[in-house]
């Protein structure tokens, strides 16, 4: 952890009740946290588990009616305490999270920016949570909604966002009123103590955001899943987790939120601006090494600009800096771990076998955990690499005729995520935009993801909306006053 300035934000152990605390239990190893750039041990962190997991919930249920009731204005000043911590030491999280998570250190500076904005955004937006009053049916009665918090708060959360996954949830959640618990992901577990430890310095009192790292998956999952204490769990994976846990949230009928498995189909149409579709693709596909739920996934180009948006794409790619994310200059880091390597890997090798061509790239990269940035082409919609949510630094790329048929083709998924599509045309701007069965479509825009705006997909991508006014509702219980006998 050499170049950290500010050494107590490098925590080993879980956030609990405004406490740091280790487990005691030998029973458990310490989790490793390994840099994927180097495959060298960064540190060991406490290895918590169920047990921890349930003083968390009561630490946060014992919370919330402290929290509950305080003032917006008080909760939006704690809140923005934390936004301010987070952005002073941008430098020191960004070194953390590309050490434990892999992307480059501007990418990185970009992540603690946009997850700081969620915070911000919840501390203002929960001053707006509004109620209503309905006409009554009859004259002796006046109808009044309000919106109270929904009450305790459990999240999972991913390794390829470890701080902005956690903001997005955590934010919106204290922001109306609700106390958290998160299990983080164990692959990145440095960036959420972090985030807790400036929490702590920021005056968010103990109970109100804890998290817990522990690699019982199973075991701490079935408490954030089923606990009576909780009212509302939130996750961000993949569409078979996401199944799973929801079945386990049946069992105390929570609130959830999802935020699962894309898709994302990339449409080229022969009257768009060309270079502005090579740099929206460029951004969409290999952010994070292709790893993000939003990630582009098929690019489908019109056949009478095929080769020319594909020559300008490839050298585009080629342009790439893969590397160590801490050296300067590197565009492109290592993926998380060998095991995400071999998926994406045999992902090429199934496609070449079923006809596509690799133009560039199609190899692992300087060690186990790099995958280089690849072209292939001759790609069709029914093979598998255009089904299955590549997650890595592979463009396959599709040609088709005509309007229709592309969008049937990109709707030819059971992911409804984000979609992205590059034209001139106002008409077929708005008829592709209606037609894509997508939560999120990037019109001329590869980068869409912001705190202004309502994050979510349709069909298996998942349910709920984070980020913007509409992140706010998830969060919310709408209690419905009938005030009666006004007659005199
Ligand atoms: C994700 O991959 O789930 C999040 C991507 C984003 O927020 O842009």
């Amino acid at each position: 952890m050499q170049d950290i300035k500010d050494g107590q934000l490098v925590k080993n152990c879980s956030y609990i009740n405004g406490k740091w605390h280790a487990s005691s239990s030998e029973a458990h190893a310490e989790i490793e946290v390994i840099n994927p750039a180097t495959g060298a041990l960064v540190t060991r962190v406490n290895n918590a588990g169920i047990a921890e997991t349930e003083l968390a919930v009561q630490a946060a249920k014992n919370a919330l009616k402290m929290w509950s009731s305080k003032s917006a204005n008080e909760r939006s000043t704690l809140m923005r305490n934390w936004f301010n911590l987070m952005m002073q030491h941008q430098d020191d999280l960004s070194r953390i999270l590309t050490i434990e998570q892999g992307k480059p250190l501007a990418e990185a500076k970009g992540e603690i920016a946009y997850g700081a904005a969620f915070i911000e955004w919840f501390a203002e937006e929960g001053k707006r949570i509004y109620g209503d009053t309905i006409p009554a049916p009859s004259g002796d009665k006046r109808i009044i909604v309000i919106k109270q918090p929904i009450g305790v708060v459990a999240a999972i959360t991913p390794w390829n966002f470890p701080n902005a996954m956690i903001a997005r949830k955590a934010a919106a959640a204290l922001g109306a009123g609700c106390t958290f618990v998160v299990r983080p992901a164990t692959q990145t577990p440095l960036s959420a103590l972090a985030m807790a430890e400036l929490a702590e310095r920021a005056g968010i009192p103990a109970g109100v955001f804890n998290v817990v790292v522990g690699d019982d998956a199973h075991g701490m999952g079935k408490i954030l899943t089923e606990h009576p204490d909780v009212s509302k769990f939130t996750f961000t994976g993949s569409t078979p987790v996401g199944k799973a846990l929801i079945r386990q949230c049946a069992t105390t009928v929570k609130k959830v939120s999802m935020e699962l498995g894309g898709n994302a189909p990339f449409i080229v149409f022969d009257d768009a601006d060309i270079d502005a579709a090579i740099s929206g693709a460029m951004v969409s596909k290999y952010r994070n090494a292709g790893q993000t739920c939003i990630c582009t996934n098929r690019i489908f180009v019109q056949e009478n600009v095929l080769t020319a948006f594909t020559e300008k794409f490839v050298a585009a790619v080629d342009a790439l800096k893969i590397g160590n994310g801490l050296t300067k200059g590197v565009t492109i880091g290592p993926m998380i771990n060998s095991d995400a390597v071999a998926d994406v890997a045999k992902l090429v090798k199934d496609s070449v076998a079923a006809g596509a061509k690799v133009v560039l790239g199609g190899k692992q990269g300087e060690n186990e955990s790099f995958y280089q940035p690849t072209v292939l082409t001759n790609v069709t919609n029914d093979m598998p690499i255009a089904h299955n949510e590549i997650f890595g630094p592979v463009s396959p790329i599709i040609s088709f005729k005509n309007e229709c048929e592309v969008i049937a083709m990109a709707n030819n998924t059971e992911f409804g995520l984000a979609a992205y599509f590059y034209s001139r045309d106002i008409g077929r701007i708005w008829r592709v935009a209606e037609g894509l069965e997508f939560g999120m479509i990037g019109i001329n825009e590869g980068l869409i993801s912001n705190a202004a705006t309502p994050f979510g997909g349709i069909k298996q991508s998942g349910n709920g909306r984070e980020g913007s006014k509409y992140g706010l509702d998830d969060y919310l219980e709408i209690k419905y006053l009938c005030l009666g006998g006004l007659d005199k």
